[in-house]
């Protein structure tokens, strides 16, 4: 099974298969193809394979016209038919893995498609789990499922794990030049998928197990996490002492080593540092072992939007007013600058806080025109995004968009509330948060 799957990776033969064609597995997909791989991509939302056959993209940062272009070789497929999985000789799974309503790792999207692959099971194929996940994932969960299709791991079929690296819209680092963790349940499934991801990453990183793979992801985003939380506890330390942290993180980050900047925010974002630490804290229980830092990194950054409520108050209070009554403009709805992806933003949260205190709530964000369905701010669905005008009664810049570093805010004459450090002069207060 090894030498045969070998030689098709080599000679391009070998059929890739991409579930979840979201931020992750949509880059995966185009990569094997512009390699001049055949691919064939599945979901379960049926919209996404008509957006792709068209040519058109449904993620602002990948360009319609390199899907297009990647149709047009004729090389890819996307389809809700999963009884494709049968063409494919790899199967890379990049689905997600949020926290379910008691923060506990919600395995119900891995399961899924590990139970839509087992039907179109044939001998002779690897599967590769990509989705952030807790350490004994693919070997506990995956593979358990996948044997109920009759055939044996090492035997029938390869199981590895490979952890995601995407940064979405960072101009420097893409799918193909950010060196990839590989792991597998074997030394035979690792040649295999080591050598899957050779073709499309400059390099990869082969690991002994599926587990320490699972682990090194983790690890990247517990060190954000933790990290982050630091310089939020330090933000409100500093402001309390007259000392802008931002000044001193610029001062600090001039030690040419052993310093890396981390700044200071209205609360954590996006699909992984948010939720991913809590994988492990859940896994460690099982096992006895506490996970203090984790969840001290986890009550300091989920206290943050209460931090800048608690500003936006005072900066209103400056001006004579009330929260309850005041008109607020959230400036930036994303997670992060320069993206329209508002998966866990902490946007939200201070829309909630502030609303919930009796404010009347808009945002702008040039990314996000409309609000979409989301899986826990339901309220919010269908707002829509209101130009930056003058007659608000607090603005509060929430995500660091280039469009606001650039605005020019002099004919805002009410306070402004800035967690990103980017309002350098206004025609009013500037408080920053
Ligand atoms: N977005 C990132 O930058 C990033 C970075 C590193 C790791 N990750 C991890 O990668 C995984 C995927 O994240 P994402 O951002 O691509 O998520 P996403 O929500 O953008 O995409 C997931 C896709 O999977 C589809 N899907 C869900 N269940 C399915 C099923 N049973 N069968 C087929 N398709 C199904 C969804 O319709 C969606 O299109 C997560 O574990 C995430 O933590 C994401």
């Amino acid at each position: 099974m090894k030498s045969e799957l070998l030689k098709k990776i080599e000679d391009k033969s070998f059929v890739v298969g991409v579930i979840g064609l979201g931020y992750v597995g949509l880059p995966l997909l185009l990569t094997y193809v512009e390699k001049g791989f055949k691919a064939i991509g599945f979901d379960i939302d049926p919209k996404k394979p008509e957006y792709l056959a068209k040519g058109e993209t449904y993620i602002k940062h990948i360009p319609s016209d390199r899907i297009a272009k990647a149709m047009a070789t004729g090389k890819m497929t996307a389809t809700n038919d999963f009884s494709r999985l049968k063409e494919c000789d790899g199967v890379l799974i990049a689905v997600p893995t949020p926290l379910n309503a008691n923060r506990e790792p919600d395995m119900t999207y891995i399961v899924s498609s590990a139970e839509a692959i087992v039907p179109h099971m044939r001998k002779g194929q690897i599967f590769v789990l990509e989705s952030s996940t807790y350490p004994g994932t693919t070997d506990e969960v995956m593979v358990p499922i996948l044997e109920r299709s009759g055939l044996k791991l090492e035997r029938d079929f390869y199981a590895a794990f490979s952890p995601e690296r995407e940064d979405p819209n960072n101009p420097d680092f893409h799918t193909a030049n950010i060196p990839k963790v590989v792991g597998a349940t074997s030394p035979d499934g690792l040649a295999v998928a080591d050598k899957l991801y050779a073709q499309i990453i400059v390099k990869t990183v082969p690991v002994s197990s599926t587990r320490v793979a699972e682990s090194a992801k983790l690890l990247e985003n517990i060190f954000r996490s933790v990290n982050i939380a630091l310089v939020n506890e330090l933000k409100v330390a500093f402001m309390k002492m007259g000392i802008d942290v931002w000044e001193v993180i610029e001062a600090a980050k001039t030690k040419p080593f052993g310093f890396m900047p981390f700044y200071p925010g209205p609360g954590l974002g996006g699909h992984c540092i948010p939720i991913d630490p809590f994988y492990l804290t859940w896994k460690a229980r099982e096992y006895g072992a506490t996970t203090k830092f984790i969840e001290l990194a986890g009550e300091i950054n989920t206290s943050m939007p209460d931090f800048v409520v608690t500003r936006c108050m005072e900066a209103l209070n400056e001006a004579g007013k009330p929260l309850k009554g005041s008109k607020v403009l959230l400036l930036g709805l994303a997670y992060k600058a320069n993206i329209d992806d508002l998966r866990e933003s902490p946007t939200f949260h201070l829309f909630e806080k502030l609303e919930d205190r009796g404010a009347i709530v808009h945002y702008n964000d040039p990314y996000i025109p409309v609000i979409p369905p989301t899986r826990e701010h339901k309220r919010f669905m269908g707002r829509t995004s209101h130009e930056i005008t003058n007659d608000f009664d607090l603005h509060v810049v929430a995500t660091g968009h280039d469009v606001y570093k650039t605005y020019d805010f002099k004919n805002i004459t009410a306070p402004i509330v800035d967690t990103r450090n980017i309002v350098k002069k206004s025609g009013g207060l500037v408080v920053k948060a």
